[in-house]
């Protein structure tokens, strides 16, 4: 039991909850008390994670769903009301990345990338904000990435994406202040989840030396664990964060303070 219990009572939406940093925010939010709807494609996944956190004592419903289809996304929310009673949090951490230069990506993939990481958030806030709107308010968290800020080769679909969530967060802030909802987005840097562990696959070498030279490019020398990105989530979810809202919150363990040397 977590000596934490800020979202006793609460129902929260986890889209890509079934694995890497969803699957820790699903969980931790589950310990401090919320129901937990963990959406995400990957039926299997959702419903490991639900059934864990169900063992453990937690709330959760496994919801199958492609955030960036409409029709997916208000059935997720209709699912998430009818079986937990409402919607107070959403966190759009959904995402997939496609590397290559614009003239080899094909249409297809540049849709596939935009419409998880950008449009799935427009869809799941369209219908989750009316529903936290009848409980008098609630807060969201858009997954973006320090690729917004700063970028590297071969990802122009994802960096796109990423700073499209930036821009979407600051006006889905302005115009639901007055529902009370709080809008924030998180930039992660490098984290050591299944996402991380493909890219590692598609370079040279051995993925597990990869990723910790890529951890050394951070200032601390190690990548990021999805569970310290899940406090950052919770933090900016919860009223500790009653001041924060249209912000694009960096947590990167310093890897973009860095720059000229
Ligand atoms: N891992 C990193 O280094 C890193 C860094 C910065 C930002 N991020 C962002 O954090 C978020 C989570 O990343 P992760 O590393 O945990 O990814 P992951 O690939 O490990 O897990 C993503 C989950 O999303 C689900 N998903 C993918 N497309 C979906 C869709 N259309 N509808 C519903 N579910 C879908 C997958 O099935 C999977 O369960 C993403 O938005 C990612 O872009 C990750």
């Amino acid at each position: 039991m977590s000596s934490y219990d800020r979202f006793t009572g609460t129902v929260a939406m986890v889209t890509g909850g079934g694995m890497g940093i969803g699957a820790a925010v699903a969980r931790a939010l589950a310990r401090e008390g919320a129901s937990v709807a963990i959406v995400d494609l990957d039926e299997d996944a959702a419903g490991s994670v639900a059934k864990e956190i169900a063992g453990t004592g937690g709330r959760a419903v496994a919801v199958v769903a492609n955030v960036g289809n409409a029709g997916d996304a208000q059935k997720a929310v209709e699912r998430t009301v009818g079986e937990l009673g409402g919607v107070d949090f959403l966190v759009n951490n959904a995402g997939v990345v496609i590397y290559g230069e614009v003239p080899d990506i094909t249409e297809a993939e540049w849709d596939t990338v935009v419409d998880t990481n950008l449009k799935g958030q427009f869809l799941m806030s369209k219908y989750a904000i009316p529903e936290m709107r009848r409980r008098g308010g609630g807060a969201i968290v858009n997954f973006s990435s320090v690729q917004a800020l700063i970028s590297q080769r071969e990802v122009a679909a994802y960096a796109a994406s990423k700073g499209g969530v930036v821009s979407l967060t600051k006006t889905l802030a302005l115009d639901h202040a007055k529902d009370k909802i709080r809008v924030n987005c998180v930039l992660p840097g490098s984290v050591r989840t299944p996402m991380l562990w493909h890219a590692a696959e598609l370079a040279p070498g051995d993925p597990e030396e990869t990723i910790e030279q890529w951890g050394r490019i951070h200032p601390r020398g190690t990548v990021i664990e999805p569970e310290e990105i899940a406090s950052v989530v919770l933090f900016l979810l919860s009223s500790d964060a009653s001041a924060v809202t249209g912000a694009a919150y960096v947590a990167d363990a310093g890897l973009s303070a860095q720059n000229a040397f």
